[in-house]
């Protein structure tokens, strides 16, 4: 396996191994976990990549969520991100669907929003447009690194709070549906992710966050606001341009994504896998403390 460095600070491509071989093999595994714990993306290129072989490779690295209400792909391990609708066309702009894609356009770590946070999402690319459509990533623990120490002692015991509606609400009023709303309470999390396998810190924040816990509305948004903006200044992201075949994981827990734009009539189709976190990942360090407690 060859580590190819890619981003400014993180990111790297594997080289000479393949899905199923880390999948099939411990000693693969072994050296691929390591290689996601250091660069925070990982890009595989040229892969063979099937439904099922994208989860059993998925599946070393901790347990698949399923997917939630209002997702294509609901109630499997696989979230469908498609603009081809059921009559096999490419989706109007303003459809549901396509405003949906809009909203992944918003600089987030995956699944903040939920019970239980996600520790890596996969991405395969099946369709791609021929221009447009990157998936841009900046890392959180250079981010949180950068910043001033006390600001980072003060993060370390700070807590925000995220919701599936609040991002959705960035791009249309009633875009999270009643269903989901009902599913998805908000959640309350450290705003700092400790890496337990190597002590590094990382802002934990997203599109989805919209208030710090003991902070004043207001203050509470500037914080964000500026944590947000200095986690995704300009030169700090790497880009990946898709090409068939192509499979990029990342650590939900150390960066934050945004897909980008393409011609509204072409069409765009990716599959994803998440795995959640587990205690091992770090996810017992982000709870309040009250419920650290309770639980
Ligand atoms: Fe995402």
């Amino acid at each position: 396996m060859d580590i190819i460095p890619l981003g400014p600070g993180f990111g790297a491509e594997l080289r000479s191994v393949t899905l199923a071989e880390i999948a099939a093999d411990d000693a693969a595994y072994t050296a691929a976990r390591a290689a996601f714990e250091e660069y925070s993306v990982l890009v595989f290129r040229g892969q063979e990549v099937s439904d099922e072989g994208q989860l059993a490779f998925s599946r070393r690295f901790g347990p698949p969520e399923v997917t939630k209400v209002g997702s294509l792909g609901t109630g499997t391990h696989f979230v469908i991100l498609s603009t081809i609708g059921e009559d096999g066309k490419v989706v109007p702009a303003d459809s549901r669907l396509a405003l949906r894609n809009r909203a992944n356009q918003l600089w987030h770590t995956d699944s903040s929003f939920k019970p239980i946070p996600a520790l890596t999402s996969v991405l395969s690319a099946r369709i791609i447009p021929e221009r447009g459509g990157e998936t841009e990533y900046v890392s959180t623990r250079l981010a949180f690194a950068h910043l001033d120490p006390a600001l980072r002692e003060k993060l370390e015991i700070s807590f925000a709070w995220h919701d599936y509606a609040h991002s959705r609400g960035k791009i249309a009023p009633d875009l999270a549906s009643p269903e989901e709303r009902a599913v998805l309470p908000p959640q309350c999390w450290r705003m700092v992710w400790r890496n337990p396998a190597n002590g590094r810190g990382a802002l934990y924040l997203a599109s989805h966050a919209y208030a710090v816990e003991g902070m004043d509305p207001a203050a509470g948004d500037r914080l964000i606001d500026e944590l947000m903006a200095a986690a995704t200044a300009p030169g700090a992201s790497y880009v990946h341009a898709w090409k068939r075949g192509d499979v990029v994981m990342w650590d939900n827990r150390a960066t934050m994504h945004r897909g980008r734009p393409w011609p509204a009539n072409e069409a765009r189709h990716m599959v994803r896998t998440t795995i959640s976190a587990t205690a091992a990942d770090g996810l017992e360090t982000i709870r309040p403390p009250s419920r650290q407690a309770a639980e």
